[in-house]
């Protein structure tokens, strides 16, 4: 019978426990914990959809034994994985081959298994950008944004993205204030430039204090949450709703069944409001294309999110 999730006493003996399931396994998602993955129904409703003979799986693999993992993926015929919490800032290290995007950002959400040789992706950066161009019809590079949990992994790796692409403003802020200021730093060469903004600095790290807060959201145009509240609706606010603008995006990276409690604020001040789904099927889409070399079906995937998510 196959199995909702598999672990790493499986992975040893990966054909024999997976050979009665057609087709065979040959991608999956590591994480701990995993079973809460939505990739799953995204990435087998697109492998279906293009009839192409492979299952996705999810495994559970503690962060101790992430290089196991790692090294019997080719006895095991996989294709490829993704990485999830908490092994993509890991994975770097235990792999043949970073690319420099992974690289610049410290973390690997992709890997494909090209031959005898493990090389690493990570398609979160550039799944936010697609997911902001698709979800309020802008490009990231032409946004002042600010990124509450800029700190974390999530909102490192989109505060990392953002500089990249070089967008107008970037406002970091982190409950612990040094990990912001730390990030800002590190940043701080890929956001040199011609200042045009006025009095405002381009890059800035700002403590999580309402006043400040609010006095940035004026030259802010998007607003990102990369903390993990709002996940539960009985969460306390991340900020009290009468601080945000009614000419604010809002993209929330949140994602649950429901609107989170940010979105629930934005839409009350007229603000446009966007969930992580978009982030994830795009992450997925770019990681589909990796593996298999195709375009990824954005629609059917889109489709069986919304459906194991809603
Ligand atoms: P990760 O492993 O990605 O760092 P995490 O510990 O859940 O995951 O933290 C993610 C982000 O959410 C961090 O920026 C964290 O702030 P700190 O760096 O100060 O810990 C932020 N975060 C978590 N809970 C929060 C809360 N109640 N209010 C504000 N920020 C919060």
């Amino acid at each position: 019978m196959p199995k909702d999730v598999y672990d790493l006493t499986d992975l040893r003996d990966w054909q024999a426990v997976t050979a009665e399931g057609q087709p065979p396994i040959r991608v999956a998602v590591f994480g701990d914990p995993v079973a809460h993955s939505a990739s799953p129904p995204m990435h087998n409703a697109a492998l279906e959809a293009l009839g192409i003979p492979s299952r996705y799986a999810r495994v559970q693999v503690k962060p101790d034994e992430l290089a196991e993992a790692l090294q019997l993926l080719r006895a095991g015929n996989f294709v490829g994985v993704n990485l999830t919490i908490p092994h993509k800032a890991a994975a770097p290290g235990l792999i043949d081959e970073v690319d420099e995007h992974a690289q610049t950002l410290g973390a690997v959400n992709t890997i494909s298994v090209d031959g005898q040789r493990l090389r690493g992706f990570n398609t979160d950066g550039p799944g936010f950008v697609r997911a902001i161009r698709a979800d309020f019809s802008v490009d990231v590079r032409d946004l002042r944004i600010m990124i509450l949990g800029a700190g974390g992994g999530a909102g490192r790796g989109i505060a990392v993205q953002c500089a990249l692409e070089r967008c107008e403003r970037l406002v970091l802020v982190n409950r612990t204030f040094a990990k912001g200021a730390l990030l800002r730093d590190e940043l701080s060469s890929r956001m040199s430039g011609p200042e045009l903004l006025g009095p405002v600095e381009r890059l800035e790290a700002v403590p999580w204090e309402r006043d400040a807060i609010q006095r940035q959201l004026e030259n802010v145009d998007l607003l990102v949450n990369a903390t993990s509240v709002g996940m539960k609706f009985s969460d306390p606010p991340l900020l009290p709703g009468v601080l945000l603008p009614p000419h604010l995006l809002v993209y929330d990276t949140v994602y649950s069944s429901g609107r989170t409690r940010l979105l629930q604020n934005a839409a009350e001040a007229g603000a446009r409001g966007a969930n992580g789904l978009s982030m994830l099927l795009h992450q997925g889409a770019l990681s589909f294309e990796i593996w298999f070399g195709r375009e990824a079906p954005l629609d059917v995937m889109r489709t069986a999110l919304n459906d194991a998510v809603g």
